[in-house]
């Protein structure tokens, strides 16, 4: 056969196929929607901090360990680990940490389509304007510029008295991650990571520059970054700090390993990884410099909780010249990165299905695309219907949370750590040293610092945040 890519192409081709897939992943809600409610919800400063610091210690070694367990491996997520394993004469219960990952990363998807869903109607209600204000000959007024910022603030409340609305926008997205998923998730989304992704990350920058310099950036500043350490003691900063470290870089629940066999033989893991975790923390961090300015220049709580972002934006949207362009094109490149990122999620549990009950990828990925679509109406209703359900009221911290806020905290707090603790100490301490070193692309101080951070800081802090979580008496 004649190849028809010079060869050194190719590889080009796979080896960009993997950062931005992986870039695609980490890029998402996470980092647009969480990491700005989060910080609100725990003080700012203080958990910003934290998750800084966690990322760096805890989640880009951990990164590197994911993605090389699945480029040793090739196959889905528990069978790559159980492989890993083997090859270094452990037990294949290690792949015990992919399917805590699994289930962990299918009920992640649950509220991760019903916020996705939030986005849609943005999208929608957003383009609805712009369209008006190209017909009424104004093509570059402010967003919902005919009517007021009070009339943009009930935009949410009214689409949460709207359950129906609410449960079909969440299906329109489901429906999209699903179709992707049975079409193989490879082609359907490179195309995506590779002109989106880079769109999306300069026009954040460009709403930045606008909040920072119309809204109260000093205040935001002063909020994000002046971290007030006897918050961080309190229960509940470290475990919140922890868990986004997780879920902002896809990590614990086997994206990464299946993401990591898409990677070529020569890709050097360990830079990348490094590459991917700085640039998905800076996202986040972009994200919270754009919406916290606006936060404390329109008088909002930082601690309003899930709604913050749809609270913000919209009207800094509404005060900008070109806003009404400038939104619609942020919620649909939003609602892209969103679908980057929860193919990965639907991903994990398709190709574990295929593989073990040997169903073609098209059934696996509509069965499992039902099934999250009606666990995610639990997180739909949150808002409404089921607004008044507790669903785990014996768990410390979770008195108070409704279906939506069970299924985020429990999943990032409990079983991404989980499932994180387990992956260090097996690449740590029981997969095969020589094949695991070889894997990373590292040599010198920083593979010895790599090994350090696996096998003794990532358990150790893990185990005792997640000790922490659990029983929050312990810090008085
Ligand atoms: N990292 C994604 C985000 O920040 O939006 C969410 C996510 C994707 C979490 C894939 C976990 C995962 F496996």
């Amino acid at each position: 056969m004649i190849a028809t890519t010079p060869p050194g192409q190719a590889r080009w081709s796979s080896r960009a196929a993997f950062v931005l897939a992986a870039t695609g992943s980490a890029v998402g809600l996470g980092n647009l929607w969480r990491f700005p409610t989060e910080a609100g919800m725990n003080g700012g400063g203080a958990f910003v901090f934290f998750y800084i610091l966690f990322v760096a210690l805890i989640a880009a070694p951990l990164l590197l360990s994911e993605t090389l367990i699945g480029r040793h491996g090739q196959r889905s997520t528990i069978a790559s680990a159980a492989y890993l394993a083997r090859q270094s004469g452990a037990s294949p219960a290690w792949s015990a940490l992919a399917i805590v990952g699994l289930i962990a990363n299918t009920l992640i998807l649950t509220f991760y389509g019903v916020v996705a869903g939030w986005v849609l109607y943005f999208v929608y209600t957003s383009g609805a304007d712009l369209l008006g204000a190209i017909v009424g000959g104004q093509p570059l007024a402010g967003a919902y510029a005919t009517e007021s910022v009070d009339h943009i603030r009930t935009l949410m409340p009214n689409l949460f008295a709207n359950p129906v609305l609410l449960v079909g926008l969440q299906f329109l997205f489901m429906a999209a991650t699903t179709l992707i998923v049975a079409r193989g998730v490879k082609g359907g989304i490179e195309a995506a990571a590779v002109w989106l992704m880079p769109a999306f990350f300069i026009l954040l920058l460009a709403i930045t520059v606008y909040a920072a310099i119309t809204g109260d950036f000093g205040a935001a500043l002063t909020f994000l970054f002046t971290p007030d350490f006897e918050r961080a003691l309190q229960p509940g900063v470290l475990s919140a700090a922890l868990g986004q470290a997780f879920f902002s870089l896809s990590l614990g629940g086997g994206a990464m390993i299946a993401y990591g066999a898409y990677a070529s033989r020569d890709t050097n893991l360990g830079s990348t990884s490094g590459i991917i975790a700085f640039a998905d923390s800076g996202v986040a961090i972009i994200a919270g410099l754009a919406i916290f300015p606006i936060v404390f220049s329109v008088g909002l709580e930082p601690n309003a909780g899930p709604t913050l972002m749809f609270q913000t934006l919209p009207a800094a949207f509404h005060a900008m010249p070109g806003g009404a362009l400038v939104g619609f094109l942020f919620f649909v490149l939003a609602f892209f990165a969103a679908l980057t990122s929860s193919v990965s999620l639907l991903e994990i549990s398709v190709a574990w299905v295929t593989e073990k009950f040997r169903m073609s990828r098209f059934n696996a990925a509509m069965l499992m695309g039902i099934l999250v679509f009606l666990i995610g109406l639990l997180s739909a209703l949150s808002f409404n219907l089921l607004a008044d359900q507790r669903p785990i009221p014996f768990v410390p911290g979770f008195e108070n949370a409704n279906w939506f806020d069970a299924i985020d905290g429990m999943t990032s707090r409990l079983f991404l750590p989980l499932s994180g603790l387990i992956t260090a100490i097996f690449i740590g301490w029981f997969a095969d040293r020589k094949l695991v070193n070889a894997e990373t692309g590292l040599s010198g101080p920083v593979l010895v610092m790599w090994r350090f951070l696996i096998a003794w800081v990532c358990p150790l802090a893990v185990a005792a945040i997640l000790v922490i979580g659990l029983f929050p008496g312990l810090l008085g």
